[in-house]
C-alpha cells in the first residue's frame, strides 16, 4: 500500500496548470497551460490551496514537486515514447477523434493503448501518494479515464470524482473501440463521473449497462460491484468576475481601441481564438468569410477577420495537415482580395496573454465560434464576459456544449456552409439594441452560471462540503 500524503484535496489532470519550457541555454522557465481544462480549474484549486497531479508539458522532465501560489504542484515524468504513444497518439489521435463524432477517422494501435494503461497506472500511483487519509480525488478528462479505478484499488479510503472536458460520444460510436469495457470499468471506479451536458451522461449509463454489467440504481446513480457510482451533467463556466474586471481595465480598453486602429479601422472586425484543433471548425469560418467575400456580400474595404490560433498537438498528423490546410487557405483569401497594406484575414499562429487576449475580444464586433463538435467551448463564454460593454454579437455552433446554454447567441450549423454565412451577415447587420439586448441576456446567464458554480455543484453531488 502506497504512504499516505498530506493533501485533503487533489487535482490529477494531464496537464500541471503550467508548462516547463527549457531555452536553448538549459534554464528552465514555467509558463500557464493551454486549453480550457486549466481555464476552469487553476482558480478553484489556487482558493483551495489543494494540490495537482500532473505532466510539466515536456518529455523526459523531472521536475521535484513546488509550490506556486498557495498550490502544490506533484509532476509527473512522462518520456519520449509515453508522450508519443499515450498523449499524441491513444489520447489524442484515438479518445480524441473517436469522442469528437469521429470528425476525423480515429486510429487504434494496441501498442499505443497499452502506453495509455501504463501512464494511467503511473498517475493512480502519484495521487495515491499525495492524497490524505480519506481525501478528496478530482480526475480530469480523457487522457486519464482508467485512473479512477487504479485508484480505488490503490486507495479504497478516497472520495473520487472524474470530470470528463469532452463530449461523451454517442454509444454506437464508442463502440467502435477495442477496449471499450476497460474504459468504461475505469470510469466506474469513481464515486461521482461529470459530463456536461445529460446526454453524455445518459450515453455512459447505457455503456456502464451494457458492457460493465453495472445496474439502474434510482435517477442518476447506477450500481457497480457494490458501491454507488451517481453520473450526472455539470456544464462548465469560466471566472467570469476576473475576466470582467480585466476587460474594465482603463490599459485593456485603451489597447482594444488600439488594435482596431493598427488594424486600419475597418467597420466590422469578425475574431476567432482557438487551440489549432481540426474539431474548431476553423476553415468553415474562412469558407464563409471567403465565399462571403466572392458573392460581395461582404466587403474587404470595410470588413477584417482575425483569427488567432494556438499551436496544438504539433506532431499529430491531423494537425499538422489541419496547419497546412488553414495557412493555404489564409494565403488564397488574401492573394484574391487584399489592397496593399489591408489583407482581409490576419492569422496569428500564436498563443496571447490574458490581458492581450481580453482586449482583442473587446475589440471585436462579432466572434465567430463554429465547432464541428466541442464539450463546451470557453471561448465563447470569455467573449461574453469580455463585453462590458454590452456591444459584439455572438455567432455560435450548435454542436458545442456551450450552445445548450447560449441561446440568445446567433445559432448555426457548421456543416451548413450557407447558414453560417447568413448568420454572419445578420451578425454584421445586426440593429445595435437588438445586440445589445442579446448580449445583456448572454451575459446574465454567464455571471450567474459561473465556473465557481461549476465546481461546487460538481462538489456537492461527490459529497465535499464547500
Ligand atoms: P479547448 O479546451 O478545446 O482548448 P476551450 O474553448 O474550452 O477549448 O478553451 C480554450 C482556452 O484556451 C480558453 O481559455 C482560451 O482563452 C484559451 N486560448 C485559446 N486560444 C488562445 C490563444 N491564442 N492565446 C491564449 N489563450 C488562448
Ligand atoms: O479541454 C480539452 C483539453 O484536451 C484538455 O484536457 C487540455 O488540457 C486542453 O484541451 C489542451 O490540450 P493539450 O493538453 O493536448 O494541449
Amino acid at each position: 500500500m502506497t504512504g499516505h500524503g498530506k493533501a485533503e484535496f487533489v487535482v490529477v489532470a494531464n496537464r500541471l496548470p503550467v508548462d516547463l519550457e527549457r531555452a536553448p541555454d538549459g534554464s528552465d522557465n514555467w509558463k500557464r497551460s493551454p486549453g480550457g481544462l486549466v481555464t476552469a480549474l487553476e482558480p478553484i484549486l489556487r482558493t483551495r490551496q489543494g494540490a495537482w497531479v500532473g505532466w510539466p508539458g515536456l518529455a523526459d522532465a523531472e521536475a521535484e514537486p513546488f509550490e506556486d501560489d498557495g498550490l502544490q504542484l506533484h509532476p509527473v515524468t512522462l518520456s519520449t515514447d509515453d508522450v508519443e504513444n499515450y498523449y499524441e497518439g491513444f489520447s489524442n489521435d484515438t479518445l480524441w477523434p473517436l469522442y469528437h463524432d469521429v470528425v476525423a477517422p480515429p486510429s487504434y494501435h494496441r501498442h499505443w493503448w497499452q502506453a495509455y494503461a501504463q501512464v494511467n497506472e503511473r498517475f493512480a500511483a502519484a495521487a495515491a501518494e499525495v492524497a490524505a487519509e480519506g481525501a478528496t480525488v478530482w480526475v480530469q478528462d480523457y487522457q486519464l479515464q482508467l485512473v479512477p479505478g487504479m485508484l480505488r484499488e490503490l486507495r479504497p479510503d478516497l472520495r473520487i470524482g472524474f470530470f470528463l472536458h469532452i463530449p461523451f460520444p454517442p454509444v454506437e460510436l464508442f463502440l467502435q473501440l477495442p477496449w471499450r469495457e476497460q474504459i468504461v470499468r475505469g470510469l466506474l471506479g469513481a464515486d461521482l463521473v461529470g459530463f456536461h451536458t445529460p446526454g453524455g451522461a445518459r450515453n455512459f449509463r447505457q455503456l456502464a449497462t451494457q458492457l460493465a454489467g453495472a445496474t439502474a440504481a434510482g435517477h442518476g446513480h447506477v450500481a457497480y460491484r457494490g458501491r454507488t457510482v451517481k453520473l450526472g451533467a455539470f456544464p462548465i463556466s469560466i471566472d467570469f468576475e476576473a475576466l470582467d474586471d480585466l476587460s474594465r481595465k482603463p490599459e485593456v480598453v485603451a489597447r482594444a481601441a488600439e488594435i482596431r486602429q493598427e488594424l486600419g479601422d475597418p467597420r466590422h472586425l469578425l475574431l476567432g481564438v482557438d487551440r489549432l484543433d481540426y474539431t474548431k471548425g476553423i476553415d468553415v469560418r474562412l469558407r464563409a468569410f471567403e465565399e462571403l467575400l466572392g458573392e460581395e456580400r461582404v466587403s474587404a474595404d470595410d470588413t477584417m477577420f482575425l483569427q488567432i490560433a494556438t499551436p496544438s498537438r504539433e506532431r499529430v498528423e491531423h494537425y499538422i495537415r489541419l496547419r497546412a490546410e488553414i495557412e493555404q487557405t489564409v494565403g488564397r483569401i488574401n492573394g484574391d482580395y487584399s489592397r496593399i497594406g489591408r489583407p482581409p484575414v490576419h492569422y496569428l499562429h500564436q498563443s496571447l496573454p490574458r490581458d492581450e487576449l481580453t482586449a482583442f475580444y473587446l475589440a471585436a464586433d462579432v466572434m465567430l465560434v463554429t465547432p464541428l463538435r466541442d464539450g463546451m467551448n470557453l471561448v465563447a463564454k470569455e467573449y461574453i464576459a469580455a463585453r462590458h460593454d454590452d456591444a459584439g454579437v455572438l455567432v455560435l455552433s450548435e454542436f458545442t456544449g456551450a450552445a445548450r446554454e447560449l441561446t440568445s447567441a446567433l445559432l448555426v450549423n457548421p456543416h451548413d456552409i450557407n447558414g453560417v454565412k447568413a448568420a454572419v451577415v445578420q451578425a454584421l447587420e445586426m440593429p445595435r439594441d437588438e445586440a445589445r439586448r442579446r448580449m445583456k441576456t448572454l451575459r446574465r446567464h454567464v455571471k450567474r452560471h459561473d465556473v465557481d458554480r461549476w465546481a461546487r455543484s460538481f462538489l456537492d453531488a461527490l459529497g465535499l462540503p464547500t
